[in-house]
């Protein structure tokens, strides 16, 4: 991506965000991105993520301008590409484990979503808990079951905001190791956003981001 902003209207104040961000990440590659909190971070993953849209700059996949895509070919991409992991889990409350997983899977369009979301759900050490609701389940058994989600597509990249923010350390430490586990044998591009600078370290490269203001 290439000299990526972003400003938001703060009540008639326009409020810079993010200024004049250039990277690129390679394909495989871990990069870790640190900084303070209200740094800009989650705002720079939901851009990347292209759930968000920057007011300066590109930023391009694999090539393609995200810019130069409509919501819907945005949403197709991000469906097809990306996996994501979240501070707050993010689960869907109505639907169990095994339900949660198999969402993406079938809006992919895999007719074995529920046979793939049960195996994945055994890989991250919960086959135990497959008909259990998120508010049934602990912390780190949720972020199991987001992991389990947003790597059972096979995604090309995996974005993770401070994974373990919602975490005691000994959980956290085992989110992050079944993490990058995990990414190891799927050979996916992570980018994680973490003010942990041991979990930074376990990155192939750490980017720090400073505080505009
Ligand atoms: N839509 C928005 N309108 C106004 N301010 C925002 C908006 N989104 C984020 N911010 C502000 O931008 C800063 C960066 O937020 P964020 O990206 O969440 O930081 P981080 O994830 O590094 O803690 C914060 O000060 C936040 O309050
Ligand atoms: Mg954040």
């Amino acid at each position: 991506m290439v000299g990526l902003g972003k400003t938001v209207d703060n009540g008639g104040e326009p409020l810079t965000i993010l200024q004049d961000i250039s990277f690129s990440v390679m394909p495989g590659e871990t990069v870790a991105i640190v900084g303070a909190s209200g740094s800009g971070k989650s705002t720079l993953l939901g851009l990347l993520a292209g759930l968000d849209v920057p007011t300066a700059g590109e930023i391009r996949l694999d090539g393609v301008s995200l810019a130069a895509l409509d919501e819907d070919a945005r949403a197709l991409a991000r469906g097809r590409l990306l996996g994501f992991v979240f501070q707050s889990f993010q689960l869907l409350p109505a639907l169990t484990a095994l339900e949660n997983v198999m969402l993406p899977l079938e809006l992919a369009g895999r007719k074995d979503a529920a046979a793939l979301a049960r195996d994945w759900l055994e890989r991250v050490g919960l086959g135990h808990r497959l008909k259990h609701y998120p508010k049934h389940l602990s912390g780190g058994e949720q972020q199991r079951v987001a992991l389990a989600r947003a790597f059972s597509p096979a995604p090309r990249l995996v974005l993770a905001d401070e994974p373990t923010g919602n975490l005691d350390a000994v959980t956290g430490k085992q989110i992050i190791e079944l993490m990058f586990d995990l990414n190891t044998r799927q050979g996916t591009t992570l980018i994680l956003v973490t003010h942990d600078e041991a979990i930074a370290a376990r990155c192939g490269r750490v980017l720090r981001i400073q505080s505009v203001a």
